[in-house]
């Protein structure tokens, strides 16, 4: 039977070991471990990849967010909305910086809601922290104008998001900073945790710089309490060399998602995302293909019974309905939403033959029941 993982991690590893093992020489030849060169190439790379002013790597995405809240001055009791369909970490982040994270609901692009957030803004509202989710960057002019008219910092969740765009303009760029994952499973992936910030802002640069080195700023100089989340030099030289070919990696995940939207939107049981270049606004990278299907629990297991790997993103539920968090409210959308979404194998590893097997699996699904 054929097999196609989900991620397979092994091989981010093995399909290029020599030039990652030449990586690993050469900086480890140089003793280049924190903030040498490598490090200071990367964080050029992605402030001019993403268009910005700066860019800071740090230790992960999450670390980038909430140094980005600490840069901007949360308070105890800042209220911060985000969507509830995220990663924990876009709602730790802002507990962790001291503030309270708001969970909102998703609208028809499962993204988070504009009207959902305009509908959550209380006196003690501060900031929005939208996810650009799957790759994909939320309609930023409704929320950039949301913003404006009361006076809220926008800090992007733009971890699954690098080089994807909204009315031409990168996501991470809207907002007062913008952070980034380089997870092994994101499109731009290192060989273990990394992630980086970026911003236009000059003082909000100054402080994430601060707050990711001890308070130390770009000379050493203590300036301010911080601590340490220095994207680690190898990892960025690792990312460095991955970066040359970043835009092949977005185009065939692109074509990917095209092959599953043409052999798979005639099924009336799913709902996909929306097909690469059907929508003049939105750049999608696809860092997932994730989609609602009925029975999705009965066609998971059909897909694992024959050798298919899927994923239910964040383990199933929104943010807000993980009890132990002690949130008491009802989104009716991102809850009908969890009982249906399934992600598919994305990633640089499958072939079109293994594109279209998980499409013969998934149509002879529906045409037996
Ligand atoms: C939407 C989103 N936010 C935040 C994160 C956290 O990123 P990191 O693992 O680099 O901290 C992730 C990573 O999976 C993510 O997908």
């Amino acid at each position: 039977m054929r097999k196609v993982p989900f991620f397979d991690y092994p091989r981010l590893f093995n399909d290029e070991k020599e030039q990652l093992l030449e990586i690993i020489n050469q900086v480890g030849s140089r003793g280049a471990f924190i903030l040498q060169s490598d490090n200071k190439a990367f964080e050029t790379k992605l402030a001019q990849y993403t268009e910005s002013n700066y860019a800071v790597g740090v230790g992960n995405a999450t670390d980038g967010l909430e140094l980005s809240w600490m840069a901007v001055g949360l308070e105890k009791g800042d209220e911060v909305i985000l969507s509830s369909h995220t990663m924990l970490a876009t709602a730790s982040a802002v507990v962790t910086a001291g503030g309270t994270p708001v969970p909102v609901d998703i609208g028809y692009d499962r993204l988070i809601d504009p009207e959902a957030i305009e509908a959550a803004i209380t006196p003690r509202t501060v900031g929005i922290s939208p996810t650009q989710l799957n790759g994909r960057t939320c309609d930023m002019e409704r929320i950039m104008k949301i913003a404006n008219k009361h006076k809220l910092a926008v800090v992007e969740d733009a971890a699954q998001a690098l080089g994807s765009s909204f009315k031409g303009k990168n996501a991470g760029t809207f907002g007062l900073a913008g952070s980034f994952s380089f997870f092994p499973a994101k499109v731009l992936g290192a060989l273990g945790d990394a992630g980086g910030v970026v911003t236009n802002d000059s003082e909000i640069y100054e402080k994430l710089y601060q707050l990711h080195d001890h308070g130390r700023d770009t000379e050493g100089n203590t300036k301010s309490w911080g601590r340490n989340s220095r994207l680690d030099n190898l990892q960025a030289a690792i990312l460095n060399k991955k970066f040359e070919t970043y835009d092949q990696v977005i185009a065939r995940r692109r074509k990917i998602a095209s092959i599953y939207d043409e052999r798979l939107k005639h099924v009336e049981q799913l709902r996909l995302p929306n097909a690469p270049g059907t929508q003049e606004d939105h750049f999608d990278v696809f860092q997932n293909y994730e989609f609602e299907a009925e029975s999705r629990d009965e066609l998971r297991s059909h897909l694992s019974n024959n050798g298919i790997g899927t994923l239910i993103q964040w383990g199933g539920k929104g943010v807000h309905q993980w009890e132990a968090l002690g949130f008491n409210l009802t989104l009716p959308e991102v809850e009908k939403f969890f009982e249906r979404c399934l992600m598919l194998p994305m990633n640089m590893f499958i072939s079109d033959d293994d594109v279209h097997y998980i499409c013969d699996q998934i149509t002879t699904f529906y045409e037996k029941k």
